[in-house]
């Protein structure tokens, strides 16, 4: 650290907001560093937002830097407010002398915005980033801008979403705005989110909406399995703003509904990567007696990485095109032999050649895709929470449970007025072994295997930009079900994931940096 007694600071008012200004000089008054209102003779650091140090001296009207004089970047200031004194001047706040000089060595330490590729599927996005800061308060104003229905909405929640997924993508931790300024998807109003966190630490306009109930209720209700926006506003408009309000009064409502709101604490237990594992090698396990060569990948989120998640997701192949007809009725059966399912629902491929290039985002029963799918809540053996030898995972009492070739029968609404069962909350209050976990269960078959692969391993902003890529560079229509050429008219088949990416001219990327 510099001797505090020995700086005073200048900061150069040209090219900085007026505002900002304000809270700059309000900033150095808090923290006793002393500011000379214009460049004097005892001023030692020159701060400016000047890129070049011929612009700046050219302003100041000098030829050259008095002795002791240091010109430097905005961020020598923001770093000595952080550090609640003058920092000792480091290579990255240095305007070095001249003109081009001073830009390539810009672009060696900080990338400019022209050397981010314009879509997220072209970037390597990993898990752990230097950002967090950041990109939480971009993502809370796209939550909050995605509660609020209307396309302006949406519209606006894919912006902060966007900006914060180049973020994600940079390599260092951003110092300064003018490392990201320019980028495609940071406009201005990001700008000033960015700047105000890179001055204060916070943001007004996230901490507005972090702090506001509406929004905070939202975001409890719209994580219950089986509510989206409309659901939850009607809550709020009831007057509630707890889960256990909403257990206790609310009667309609799907299977997922009743099932989510009874099942809510637990399922907002994240899933863990060993729980995961578990299912998915128990899972391999059942599916190998029912179909040999049968393919079982654990996708979502786990596949990108993540040590948890909100649920399992996994797809099943068959190298033979047809061998996986019948196959999740079976393996359902099994489950449910076991005792296994708590509640879900199966649905039959809606899949025509038409989904290869429509449009719609969303089919009729509100899915992203037509694959033969099942949808559900399985119950966890408490067991599987740890390590779990494989004598515990495959005990062979299955063995001989009557195969069910039309799953129908055991939908939940169905099932309840066959048997009678207890409900929901019923059968949460008893005593029992196991946890409930959410479970997605997809069938592709081989010859769009890559594409659903792609698309369930995500993540979703992942796969919105790389449609949208592949729209617009080769007028290529991309789903979870193929690559269709919109031109010639014709599909484009992948024999492998990194097919997929050759296709589309795409580097590829492994799935642990799709984290966009
Ligand atoms: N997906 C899809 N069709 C659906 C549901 C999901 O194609 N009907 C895709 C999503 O776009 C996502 C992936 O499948 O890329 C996994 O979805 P989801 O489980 O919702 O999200 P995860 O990324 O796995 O997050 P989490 O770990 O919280 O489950
Ligand atoms: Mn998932
Ligand atoms: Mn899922």
């Amino acid at each position: 650290m510099a001797d505090t007694e020995e700086v005073v600071v200048y900061i150069m008012p040209q090219k900085i907001q007026k505002q900002r200004l304000k809270h700059m000089k309000m900033a150095a008054l808090k923290h006793h560093i002393m500011l000379a209102e214009e460049l004097k003779e005892n001023v030692t650091h020159i701060v400016t937002e000047y890129e070049t140090s011929d612009q700046a001296m050219k302003v100041l009207k000098l030829s050259e830097l008095p002795q002791n004089t240091h010109l430097l970047k905005v961020n020598w200031f923001t770093d000595s407010i952080k550090a609640r004194a003058p920092v000792q001047i480091q290579e990255q706040h240095r305007i070095p002398v001249g003109d081009s000089v001073q830009r390539s060595q810009q672009r060696s330490e900080s990338p400019p915005p022209n050397h981010i590729p314009e879509f997220s599927c072209q970037r390597s996005t990993p898990l752990k980033h230097y950002n967090q800061k950041f990109c939480e308060a971009l993502e809370l104003l796209q939550d909050y801008a995605e509660m609020r229905e209307g396309d302006d909405n949406y519209m606006r929640a894919l912006a902060w979403r966007r900006a914060s997924c180049v973020l994600k993508s940079l390599k260092f931790t951003l110092t300064n705005i003018n490392q990201v300024k320019g980028a495609k998807d940071i406009g201005k109003h990001v700008e000033k989110v960015l700047q105000s966190i890179l001055d204060h630490g916070t943001s007004d306009e996230v901490e507005k909406v972090r702090n506001d109930p509406w929004y905070q209720k939202m975001k409890i209700f719209t994580k219950v399995f089986g509510a989206g926006t409309k659901t939850a506003q009607e809550w709020i408009e009831n007057g509630w703003s707890t889960i256990k309000e909403v257990q206790q009064e609310y009667t309609k409502g799907d299977w997922r509904l009743r099932f989510g709101l009874a099942f809510h604490d637990e399922l907002m237990e994240l899933v863990t990567r060993q729980e995961a594992d578990n299912f998915t090698e128990f899972i391999k396990h059942e599916s190998a007696r029912l179909l040999p060569e049968v393919s079982v990948e654990l996708c979502g989120g786990f596949r990108r990485g993540k040590s948890k998640g909100h649920d399992i997701d996994l797809l099943f192949t068959h190298p033979l095109k047809g061998k996986e007809h019948g196959f999740l009725p079976h393996l359902l059966s099994v489950l449910e032999g076991r005792k296994l399912i708590l509640c879900g629902k199966w649905n039959k491929s809606t899949f025509t050649e038409e989904a290869m290039y429509s449009d719609s985002k969303r089919t009729k029963n509100n899915q992203l895709d037509h694959f033969e799918k099942w949808i559900g809540i399985i119950k966890f053996p408490r067991t599987w929470k740890r390590s779990v030898s494989q004598e515990e995972l495959f005990s062979d009492e299955g063995e001989n449970i009557p195969l069910n070739e039309s799953f129908e029968d055991l939908e939940p609404a169905k099932k309840k007025a066959k048997t009678g069962d207890l409900s929901p909350q019923e059968i949460a209050a008893q005593p029992r072994s196991w946890i409930a976990r959410r479970v997605d269960l997809i069938i592709a078959p081989y010859d769009q295997y890559f594409y659903s692969l792609v698309g369930w391993t995500g993540s979703k902003q992942f796969n919105r930009d790389i449609r949208t890529y592949a729209k617009r560079t080769h007028n290529y229509a991309m789903t979870s079900h193929g690559l269709y050429d919109l031109t010639k008219r014709t599909s484009l088949p992948a024999k492998s994931e990194k097919g997929v990416f050759d296709l589309l001219g795409v580097p590829y990327f492994p799935p642990q940096e799709r984290n966009c």
